[in-house]
């Protein structure tokens, strides 16, 4: 009997919750898949490129789509309208929490996943102050040398196809800082991807002890740990080193620590983590775009000629593009705008948290829904973009250009990527180096199917792919580098 009247005061306890998780502000829920009891739509969640059945839920159901995931809420957004409307809301800042990623992994701290703290508010004020227009731009020379180093590296490797994308992702990431993270990186991207884990579905799974049977995702978490504090740790001591020595490189990281010092705070973890966030938040998706455009000028040949054309009639064939010469090179600026659009580097973005109960389009987003933005989706939505599958950077172009990826491409509202300048940049520096200096084709025989990695990060699988010079390199390296 007793065992009975247990039983049953469970039950009610767990319909108590899940009603109080449903508990409407008097409107519904937005619509989405159904799913059952508790459960919620666990079973439906799609298992690997989430964005492309996102996709067709708002097809299906509109712009709001709601998933009930064990009783937590997740919302999509899937046109950009509704993305830029709800976001921007100053109550959707936060981040949802990431049992595996966050507190196993040890990335809770980053700027990436902090939550809508005075932590992350500082790690954001520092780094919007260094990572604004006019001080990336002095780090121009620094990435003109490392594409010189890539085109070279390149060359060098240009007698035989390649069949992964080790040496780009290499010289994208700075090799200190590569050997440090790269494998951490990797691994942070998959566990980003929501149903990675069964950890993030039953948060209570991380306090089960390391050698427990079957708790392999707890000694994963903890190595990854190791190698993101090392991520974090190393480069900051590292200039803090070099600062009390005679000479220190300018870097974000010396110019905040000088920072704080002028303000006399004396606090160095909001800098430290903000740098460890930058390079970790930054690498990847510049290294996504990277490998998307690669895959882009194999599958149109006739778009890589024309920007050929383009950039030696800036250069002449004698030296590498600058990041000065962006203004005669517009067909070549709209063709970085296209491959953000064709597959965006984070095709879901970062998901964000509602902090308190919301109402939109006359339906409630209760407090602590994660919300997504599909990106991807975006980029597909025929009502913006013509022949959205197609590849055509001419779309940029002229007086019906149409709307720019960089309005939604690095996210939304207050959590919005700090690093678009230096993407900007970077990409802008990479990709005309390499378009300057090579021809890239597939070996003859191979036919490429463009396809894509399921992760947060995503980018273009590796595929047989040539780097054919096609200049002097070495007569064009010759004074490309002020
Ligand atoms: C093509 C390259 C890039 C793309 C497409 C991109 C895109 C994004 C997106 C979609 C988000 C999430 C925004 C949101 O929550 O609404 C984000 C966040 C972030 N990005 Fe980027 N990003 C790029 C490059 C970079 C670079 C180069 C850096 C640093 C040097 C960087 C640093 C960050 C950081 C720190 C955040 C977290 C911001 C926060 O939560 O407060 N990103 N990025």
């Amino acid at each position: 009997m007793a065992e009975r009247v247990l039983v049953a005061l469970l039950l009610a306890f767990c319909v108590a919750i899940y009603l109080k998780k449903r508990k409407q502000l008097g409107l519904p829920l937005p619509p989405g898949p159904s799913g059952l009891p508790f459960l919620g739509s666990v079973l439906k969640w799609p298992k690997g490129h989430a964005w492309v059945e996102f996709n067709e839920w708002t097809k299906e159901f509109g712009d709001v789509v709601h998933i009930s995931m064990m009783g937590n809420h997740v919302v999509i957004l899937g046109k950009y309208s509704s993305a830029k409307l709800f976001l921007d809301k100053s109550t959707v800042a936060s981040r949802p929490q990431f049992p595996m990623a966050g507190d196993l992994m040890g990335l809770a701290a980053t700027m990436v996943l902090a939550p809508h703290d005075p932590h992350w508010k500082k790690m954001r004020r520092l780094t919007h102050i260094f990572m604004g227009k006019n001080y990336v731009e002095e780090f121009s020379g620094v990435l003109q040398s490392s594409s010189k180093d890539l085109v070279t590296m390149m060359y060098k490797e240009s007698a035989k196809p390649w069949n992964n994308w080790d040496p780009l992702r290499k010289c994208i990431g700075e090799q200190i800082f590569t050997s440090l993270a790269e494998n951490a990186l990797d691994r942070i991207s998959y566990a980003l991807i929501v149903g990675s884990f069964w950890v993030d579905a039953f948060p209570t799974l991380k306090y089960i002890p390391p050698w427990f049977p079957g708790a392999h995702f707890r000694r994963h978490g903890a190595d990854t740990r190791h190698r993101v504090f090392d991520m974090v740790n190393l480069p900051f001591e590292h200039v803090k080193k070099d600062m009390s020595g005679a000479s220190c490189p300018p870097s974000v990281t010396r110019n905040m620590l000088e920072r704080l010092t002028e303000e006399k705070d004396t606090d160095e973890s909001g800098a430290k983590w903000a740098t460890g966030s930058l390079y970790g938040a930054g690498m990847e998706p510049v290294y996504a775009a990277m490998t998307t455009l690669i895959l882009a000028m194999v599958l149109n040949p006739s778009v890589q000629e024309k920007v050929q054309a383009e950039l030696d009639g800036v250069t002449g064939k004698k030296r590498l593009p600058t990041y000065e010469d962006r203004d005669e090179l517009p067909y070549f600026s709209a063709l970085l705008q296209e491959t953000l659009r064709w597959h965006p580097p984070i095709p879901l973005g970062v998901p964000h948290c509602t902090t308190s109960d919301e109402t939109y389009l006359g339906f409630s987003i209760p407090q602590n829904s994660t919300v997504f933005a599909n990106l991807w989706g975006i980029g597909r939505d025929g009502s913006i973009y013509r022949e959205p599958e197609s590849f055509r950077p001419e779309r940029f172009l002229g007086p019906d250009a149409e709307l720019s990826p960089e309005n939604w491409v690095f996210g939304f509202g207050r959590r919005a990527c700090v690093g678009t300048h230096y993407a900007r940049l970077s990409l802008f520096i990479y990709a005309a180096s390499i378009l300057q200096t090579f021809e890239i084709a597939v070996p003859d025989g191979i036919t490429v199917q463009p396809e894509f990695s399921p992760n947060t990060n995503s980018f273009a699988l590796p595929f047989p792919v040539k780097f054919v010079p096609r200049v002097d390199w070495l007569e064009a390296l010759k004074g490309s580098v002020p």
